[in-house]
């Protein structure tokens, strides 16, 4: 005899065989449920495939489709559900341009980007000592200017800038060399740099901001040494206004990232790093929306005296992996 056990949402109806009284546990319910549906289905999906499919495609494709599946099937997700999803999807598409990439967005809150980040470096180098990387974010921009080394990344800064006070009290020499893992200077790596203004927002951001502040690139010298002024990052929150916001309310998120700075290191020869680093004052350090922190990044940055200048100074070497 079949029963419908249940109808309260949000747990989806089951129908459970009762003359199997000893399969209610999870795993009864579970497979009880599963058995409801076309068993021969996802099997016929992975089947339509072509011989002409690219050999990456034949092999990926049907483990997407038999997860995909199996979650439909194990939440019993429904057409209005679905179709909410779609539309979240469609919105991001919609709304991305080259400033802005909800889409991205979307899969960093549910913390693709900085799996995939992580699968991808484990994949492509198998050295240690190496700096870890983090996520790039969706708001690197290409040819950001080369900058000699001491020169400050900060423009625009006057008194009428609204945030001219914090800029001033959050002013900051960064400094360090780029190293092989043996501990031997890299000469000529590029160190590309770039982080929000202190009110949260990235220059293509912000209208206020003159084009390209801060960001610059930087070569190193014969010391693997870089050099130059910016300011400590601050916390702020991933743009909400839109899908990915709708979506962290309904997961009952704060959108904010704790502050970092963003950097790609490259050198002939050697892997390019794409990695963050996170100031220690910061309270969002361990509930970052987009999962991206890792210990040997977090930062402290120390007073500094004789620079009228800079008020903070952060010492940082990145080693970068042999090129395999
Ligand atoms: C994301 C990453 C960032 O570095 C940032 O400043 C904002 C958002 C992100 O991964 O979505
Ligand atoms: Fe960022």
């Amino acid at each position: 005899m079949r029963v419908l056990v249940s109808v309260t949402a949000p747990e989806p109806a089951i129908y459970m065989d009762t003359s199997q009284s000893g399969q209610n546990g999870r795993l009864g319910q579970l497979q009880e449920r599963q058995h409801q549906y076309d068993p021969t289905f996802t099997d016929k999906v992975i089947a339509a495939t072509g011989p002409n499919a690219r050999p990456r495609v034949a092999q990926i494709m049907p483990s997407l489709v038999r997860h995909l599946h199996d979650f439909a099937r194990e939440v019993n997700l429904t057409v209005d559900e679905w179709m909410s999803a779609v539309q979240l999807i469609n919105e991001s598409g919609q709304m991305s341009t080259d400033r802005r990439n909800e889409t991205q967005l979307l899969c960093d809150i549910l913390g693709l980007e900085t799996l995939v980040d992580e699968i991808t470096s484990k994949l492509l180098s198998s050295s240690s000592g190496v700096t870890p990387s983090a996520i790039l974010g969706p708001f690197y921009r290409h040819d950001a200017p080369l900058l000699p080394n001491g020169s400050s990344i900060v423009h625009g800064l006057t008194p009428s800038v609204p945030w001219y006070d914090q800029a001033i009290a959050d002013s900051a020499f960064i400094t360090g060399r780029v190293l092989t893992p043996s501990g031997a200077p890299i000469p000529n790596a590029i160190v590309d740099i770039w982080h929000t203004a202190p009110n949260g927002l990235y220059e293509q951001q912000d209208p206020s901001q003159p084009d390209m502040n801060l960001r610059g690139r930087f070569q190193t010298d014969a010391d693997g040494r870089y050099a130059l002024y910016a300011l400590r990052p601050v916390a702020y929150p991933i743009p909400d206004d839109g899908p990915a916001g709708k979506f962290l309310k309904m997961l009952d998120r704060r959108p904010y990232r704790p502050g970092h700075i963003h950097f790609i290191v490259s050198a002939d020869g050697f892997r390019t790093l794409t990695t963050q680093v996170f100031d220690d004052r910061d309270e969002f350090i361990t509930k970052d929306s987009v999962f991206a922190v890792k210990e040997e990044l977090v930062v402290r940055f120390v007073a500094r005296a004789g620079d009228e200048k800079a008020r903070w100074t952060l010492e940082y070497d990145f080693v970068l992996g042999k090129e395999e």
